[in-house]
């Protein structure tokens, strides 16, 4: 591995201005098992998309950029593929897609990489990535090569061993399986009400797809003209209880129960209600369209990013009694 300073600002979503002390591209497998680390680098970077860098990363950060993408099986209508960690999420949607690997179109348009998706099981649109996995390939630390299966990863709402463990492992690939017989899932958020416009009663996955990304293109700002990382923090669960007694004041507070005695609320609605929607701090604040979004005007730091988001998090603590959880990593 080759290690030096470098600029991370292109490398991060957020355009948040952000040196590497000491950095390096994984590009080839072989790299890695010469170098067979005993320890994780300070910071492993993927698509940058769901970070918050502070301006100094110190010790190594190590950029994945492994590439490829391998049909391994083909069985009836399923297809199973592998994908290498540095593969871009959005262009291997839309790469399954023309194959007819169908089963990912409500997940288009993510930002970041394929290994990635599954430390956070990233889901959009009533689908979550955990239901397309059947192995994850990575290197554990100071041990080798390992192969995990969908429970050895054990997944939840933006949840896996990965992130629970971090430090442990680096993905390397991940295999789905796709097919053209899973049933479309469009019950979910506005994918009906988009279909409609287009007067399409049956979709086709394309045609989910396509809708996928016309909702999240009004609703969630492209990075490449202004920077940030998606939902800022994750939509917060709580009892029904509780959710009850909001009700009382709040009628129209968006809920979705989880029929576990839980009920899960919308982030985005109770930082909106706080007025933080479109409002900016300096170079950051809430996108005009979705407040669970914060944005950089412009030359932000993470540090920036930080306090503004734990100004957000007092106000909704304070107006509703619920502790907001970033979704968000914050890299110091
Ligand atoms: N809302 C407001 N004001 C706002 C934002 C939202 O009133 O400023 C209301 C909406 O009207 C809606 C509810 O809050 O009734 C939920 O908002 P939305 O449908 O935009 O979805 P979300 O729950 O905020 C989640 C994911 C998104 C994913 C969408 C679509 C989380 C934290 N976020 O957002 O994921 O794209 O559902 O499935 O679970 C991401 O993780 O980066 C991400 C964008």
């Amino acid at each position: 591995m080759n290690w030096s300073p470098q600029d991370l600002t292109p490398f991060n979503t957020f355009g948040l201005t952000a040196k590497a002390e000491s950095y390096a591209a994984l590009t080839h497998m072989d790299q890695l098992l010469a170098w067979a680390p005993k320890s994780a680098p300070e910071l492993v970077l993927g698509g940058g998309s769901n970070l918050v860098l502070s301006s100094e990363i110190t010790g190594k950060t190590l950029h994945v950029l492994l590439k490829g993408v391998e049909v391994l099986e083909e069985k009836g209508s399923r297809t199973c593929v592998r994908v290498s960690a540095g593969v871009n999420w959005h262009q291997f949607v839309i790469y399954a897609l023309q194959n007819r690997w169908y089963g990912l179109e409500n997940l288009a348009l993510i930002p970041g990489t394929v290994g990635a998706a599954p430390v956070q099981n990233i889901g959009a649109y009533g689908l979550e990535v955990c239901e397309r996995i059947t192995s994850v390939y990575a290197y554990e630390y100071g041990s080798g090569m390992a192969h995990l299966s969908p429970e050895d990863c054990q997944f939840a709402y933006r949840d896996s061993l990965f992130k629970r463990e971090p430090g442990r492992f680096l993905i390397t690939a991940v295999d789905f399986e796709l097919g053209t017989d899973f049933p479309v899932r469009t019950h979910y958020g506005a994918i009906e009400a988009q279909l409609a416009l287009h007067e399409i009663e049956n979709p086709t996955p394309p045609q989910v797809a396509r809708a996928v990304i016309e909702i999240r293109n009004k609703k969630l700002p492209d990075w490449s003209l202004l920077g940030n990382s998606g939902s800022f923090f994750k939509n917060p669960v709580i009892s029904k209880e509780k959710a009850e007694q909001l009700l009382i004041n709040y009628p129209d507070m968006p809920k979705y129960p989880l029929g576990n005695g839980q009920v899960k609320l919308a982030a985005g609605w109770l930082i909106d209600q706080c007025g933080f929607k479109g409002k900016q701090v300096g170079n950051v604040g809430c996108y005009k369209n979705q407040a669970l979004v914060i944005v950089n005007h412009g030359g932000a730091t993470g540090e920036e990013v930080l306090t503004f988001s734990e100004k957000i998090v007092d106000v909704v603590k304070d107006k509703f009694g619920i502790s907001l959880e970033r979704e968000v990593r914050f890299i110091e």
